[in-house]
Order: structure tokens, then C-alpha cells, then sequence
């Protein structure tokens, strides 16, 4: 069954299939900045937008997800997404860079609610996303950096 997806601010028909949104976002729209690495809800590798709270689309039904507001790391162009994304450079908050989308996802989301996070609430906000190159002490300074707290 052909459902509408609105993905970046554009509206796609899709034929799910099943699938989850993460695999409709790489295979079918070609978004491949949204990474699968656990694929169970572990990593935050694959952290989007919903409606302006981060999932793990590797875990969401695509069908679940018609009807909502989807934003990739492609699509984040906010000034506040801006300023992270100088951030992390800024600060070198990344080695290999495969979790970094997802970082720079739930960062957003976080300063979106949160402008002047604490190290706590950074902490808490960031748990879902796993950084195997250890970059954590360096992405907690580009979000409080992107902040405007250092
Ligand atoms: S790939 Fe989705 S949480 Fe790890
Ligand atoms: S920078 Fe390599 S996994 Fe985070």
C-alpha cells in the first residue's frame, strides 16, 4: 500500500511494505545520512526527527511514521542545527564521523526545548547515542559551545 511520507519538507509516496523507516529513508529516498549500525534501538546512529523529537527510525514502522513531520540530517537547516554542526567542528567532536548524524540530531532536539542545557540534562538527552570512537567529552563541549555556554 502507497502511503505519503513528508520527509525535509517535501511530501514522497512510498510503498512501505513492512519496512522500517529507516530502509525506506536510504533505499527508496536516498537519504544516507541517517546510518544503520545496530539496527535495534541501541545506538542512535539513526536518529531523526519526529515531529521535533529524535526516534531511532531503525525501530519505526515507515507506516507509523505517514501523517508526522520527519526531518534527516539533511534536512536540518535551523540556525540553531547550523550552529551545532559549526560546533562539532569547531570542538573536532568526531573521529569517524558514522555517529555524528545522530549526534547532531539529538543535539538539535535538545536545544530546540532546552537553549541553555546543563551537563546533566545534555547527558540525559544524549544517553541513546553511542560514540565508539569515545569522542563524548568533545561532543558535550560543541553542544554547550553551540549553546553559547562556553
Ligand atoms: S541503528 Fe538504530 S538505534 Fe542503532
Ligand atoms: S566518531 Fe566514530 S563512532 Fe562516534
Amino acid at each position: 500500500m502507497e502511503i505519503t511520507l513528508a520527509v525535509n519538507g517535501q511530501a514522497y509516496s512510498v510503498v512501505p511494505e513492512g519496512r522500517r523507516l529507516l530502509a525506506v529513508l536510504r533505499d527508496d529516498l536516498e537519504l544516507l545520512g541517517t546510518k544503520l549500525a545496530c539496527g535495534e534501538g541501541a545506538c542512535g546512529a539513526c536518529a531523526v526527527l519526529l515531529d521535533g523529537r529524535p526516534v531511532n527510525a531503525c525501530l519505526l514502522l515507515a507506516e507509523a511514521a505517514a501523517g508526522h513531520e520527519i526531518v534527516t540530517i539533511e534536512g536540518l537547516s535551523t540556525i540553531r542545527a547550523r550552529a551545532i554542526q559549526e560546533a562539532f567542528v569547531a570542538e573536532d567532536a568526531l573521529q569517524c564521523g558514522f555517529c555524528t548524524p545522530g549526534q547532531i540530531v539529538s543535539a538539535t532536539a535538545l536545544l530546540e526545548r532546552t537553549s541553555r542545557p546543563t551537563r546533566e540534562e545534555i547527558h540525559e538527552a544524549m544517553a541513546g547515542n553511542l560514540c565508539r570512537c569515545g569522542a563524548y567529552p568533545k561532543i558535550e563541549r560543541a553542544i554547550l559551545r553551540a549553546a553559547g555556554a562556553t
